[in-house]
């Protein structure tokens, strides 16, 4: 291929391999290629439900954003729940089918060989993974899962005596990090993420105004705006309808109460990893805690989680830059250094 062509084609370097790193999410998924190419969707499939809908949209399939905007036309699946895929065909298949989309869009034909690392929530690399590795099996030549903290570790290269908080929709993981793929009594998995933060929301809302009508949509969108513990950037006021009358209604407290309610237990999980941590390596694993996820934008939750771990010593708290794609680059860094005949061998 020329170096013109490649060009156009949006081909980046002169080898043949295409690496790819991939965030398998319970609300998003990330690929990032080392062609350059990087892509973020919902976590959502969907299926035509009859003839006429299937018309209608002309395709067999849709995902993401797509899939929720005809939702009502569609046998609608999220695959991912709680950091386990869920156990239904249906689902299994969605989580195949997400897989392969996911990576589609990374333009992979072009390529004589590709190989992927998949990054699942900590407790799906350990369960039920087979059904990740057969879906991408079926169009990259090699796999490889690995614990979703341990890619956020790679990433920002700190993969021993480090301690990983990565905090999603679903789940937080909270992972130590010794130079090795993690086990699985290395990591806490809490189901309690951004999704419990918007349920914790919109019952307070709901609590302080009467009649309130509250979506959990609603309570995600203000909290991605105003999400802080300690001290708030501005007064989060916002606007919602009671009885189809629109009231502007002040939820500072609301965002506080909610976004503190995922702490006690992040805090309590650290302590155990920590104390159960080597005890040679204890202190520099106090300096080397990531905060990922989305979950780490909530405003000073860094300084908030080391405050209340303070009673251990010196800690040190880093929030990842890009907490969206730290996943997904992550584990193409890792793809990138393994070794061909590693991954021939796989
Ligand atoms: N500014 C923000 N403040 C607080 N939370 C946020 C912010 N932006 C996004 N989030 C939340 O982060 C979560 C998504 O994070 P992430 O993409 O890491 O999850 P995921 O990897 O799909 O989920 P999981 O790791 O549980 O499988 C959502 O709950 C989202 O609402
Ligand atoms: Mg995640």
């Amino acid at each position: 291929m020329s170096e013109e062509l490649k060009k156009k084609n949006n081909v980046a370097d002169t080898s043949e391999v295409l690496y790819l790193g991939i965030d398998l999410g319970t609300s998003e998924t990330t690929v990032c290629a080392s062609n350059g190419i990087s892509a973020r969707r919902k976590s959502v499939v969907g299926w035509p439900k009859d003839l006429i809908s299937q018309k209608l949209l002309g395709k067999d399939m849709l995902f993401g954003e797509e899939a929720l905007k005809h939702k009502l036309a569609l046998n609608l699946f999220r695959p991912l729940e709680k950091g386990v895929i869920k156990d239904t065909d249906g689902d299994l298949e969605a989580a195949k089918e997400l897989v392969k989309y996911i990576i589609s869009l990374a333009k992979p034909k072009k390529y004589t060989k590709v190989y992927a690392v998949i990054g699942a929530p900590a407790r799906a690399s350990f369960t039920n993974h087979q059904a990740i590795i057969d879906a991408a099996r079926e169009v990259v030549d090699a796999v490889m899962i690995v614990s979703e903290p341990f890619s956020v570790g790679y990433g920002e290269g700190k993969i021993s005596n480090s301690l990983v908080i990565d905090i999603g929709a679903g789940t937080t993981d909270i992972c130590s990090l010794k130079g090795t793929m993690p086990e699985e009594n290395d990591q806490i998995t809490i189901v309690k993420a951004g999704d419990y933060i918007d349920d914790i929301l919109v019952e307070s809302v709901k609590k302080k105004i009467d009649g309130a009508q509250i979506t959990k949509d609603m309570a995600r969108k203000w909290k991605e705006e105003y999400s802080f513990v300690m001290e708030p950037e501005k007064p989060a006021v916002t606007q919602i309808t009671i009885e189809g009358k629109p009231v502007r209604i002040d939820i500072t407290k609301n965002i506080e109460e909610a976004c503190m309610s995922i702490v006690p237990d992040i805090v309590i999980s650290c302590r155990n990893i920590i104390a159960s941590f080597d005890p040679e390596f204890q202190e520099e694993l106090k300096q080397n805690i990531i905060l990922a996820g989305g979950g780490s934008c909530i405003r000073n939750l860094d300084k908030k989680i080391a405050k209340e771990l303070r009673s251990l010593g010196n800690i040190r708290i880093t929030k990842v830059q890009d907490p969206f794609i730290a996943g997904a680059k992550g584990a193409l860094a890792l793809a990138k250094d393994l070794t061909d005949d590693y991954w021939r061998a796989l």
